[in-house]
């Protein structure tokens, strides 16, 4: 093989793995190795694996894959491998860390993951896939999502922690002290009023609807304010040519399996927002995950 074969196999083999190493960290955090390590450092592998109720071996193997992911660190003593949690398992990994994302990772290991096993399918029919991983009908997205109180109260806390990250950057892009008033916009917004506001924010709400459906709610919000009011839209801003960055285009593809809509370029946010009677837009791309789109009345 060539030199240049071997690296395209390496990339090629990382791809076929991946989903294996996304579910290993999944499960290390639902068996609760990482709470447990961050109580009691130096534990010995058949020890976590009682304290946790797990077969010992299936528990050694998950720690020593947890260390080529750098997300433990072991330690030999007297020819036991002790394990600790790196800082970024503390970090992000265990319940109470400073930038837990515990709740989001119990909800992409359970929902979405179930429902991309069903990713043909979703690409094939063009709808999510809510009946054919839970049995729920998904004609009602507001059902589907929250179908439980368990599974709202993951939803609703997964997406609460990547504000921990990514929060100051969307809420700092632009200058926001033109609007004294600001409304979070969630709930019931395709049948309940639209409070008057000087600044609505559209916080990974738009992404999970078509555009005809983005256009009606950004419709009734420029009914509602005054000229010169605001929408703030957070959101992942895929390329213009929609090639990249590659978390955008998988959260997009996750709106089809997971919702009705898709993550949008900075061309189609100016088309539905122009629809719906909004001018003078500003976008920002903050380096991380999610970004900020400022439009006004
Ligand atoms: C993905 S959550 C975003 C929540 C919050 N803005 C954030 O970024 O963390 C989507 C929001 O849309 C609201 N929503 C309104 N109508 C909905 C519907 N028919 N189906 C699903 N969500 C709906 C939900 O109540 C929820 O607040």
């Amino acid at each position: 093989m060539s030199l240049a074969e071997d690296l395209d196999y390496g990339l090629f083999n990382e791809y076929i793995n991946g989903f294996m190493v996304s579910k290993a960290m999944f499960t290390a955090c639902e068996l609760g190795v990482f709470d447990l390590l961050e109580s009691e450092k130096f534990l010995t592998f058949d020890v976590i694996a009682e304290r946790l109720g797990t077969n010992s071996q299936g528990m050694e193997q998950l720690l020593d894959i947890c260390v080529t992911l750098k997300l433990l660190k072991v330690e030999m003593k007297r020819e036991k491998a002790l394990y600790q949690n790196t800082e970024l398992a503390t970090l992000y990994l265990t319940k109470s860390g400073p930038k837990s994302q515990y709740n989001m990772l119990l909800y992409m290991s359970k929902t979405t993951y179930s429902c991309w096993n069903h990713l043909t399918e979703a690409i094939r029919e063009g709808k999510n896939q809510y009946m054919r991983t839970f049995g729920i009908p998904s004609d009602d997205l507001f059902e589907a999502i929250y179908r439980s109180e368990e599974e709202l109260v993951k939803f609703m806390h997964g997406l609460h922690e990547i504000w921990s990250i990514n929060g100051r950057d969307v809420l700092t892009a632009f200058d926001l002290s033109p609007f004294p008033l600001i409304y979070d916009l969630g709930g019931d917004f395709f049948r309940d009023p639209i409070p008057e506001a000087d600044l609505y924010i559209l916080a990974r709400i738009l992404h999970d609807w078509a555009d005809d459906k983005c256009i009606l709610l950004l419709t009734n919000i420029h009914q509602a304010c005054k000229p010169g009011s605001g929408v703030l839209v957070v959101e992942t801003l895929l390329d213009e040519d929609k090639r990249g960055p590659l978390t955008s285009q998988l959260y997009s593809m996750n709106m089809l399996v997971q919702a009705e809509g898709k993550e949008r370029n900075p061309t189609e946010y100016r088309k539905i927002f122009t629809q719906a009677g909004f001018q003078d837009f500003q976008f920002k791309k903050t380096g991380k995950i999610y970004d900020a789109i400022l439009a006004r009345k």
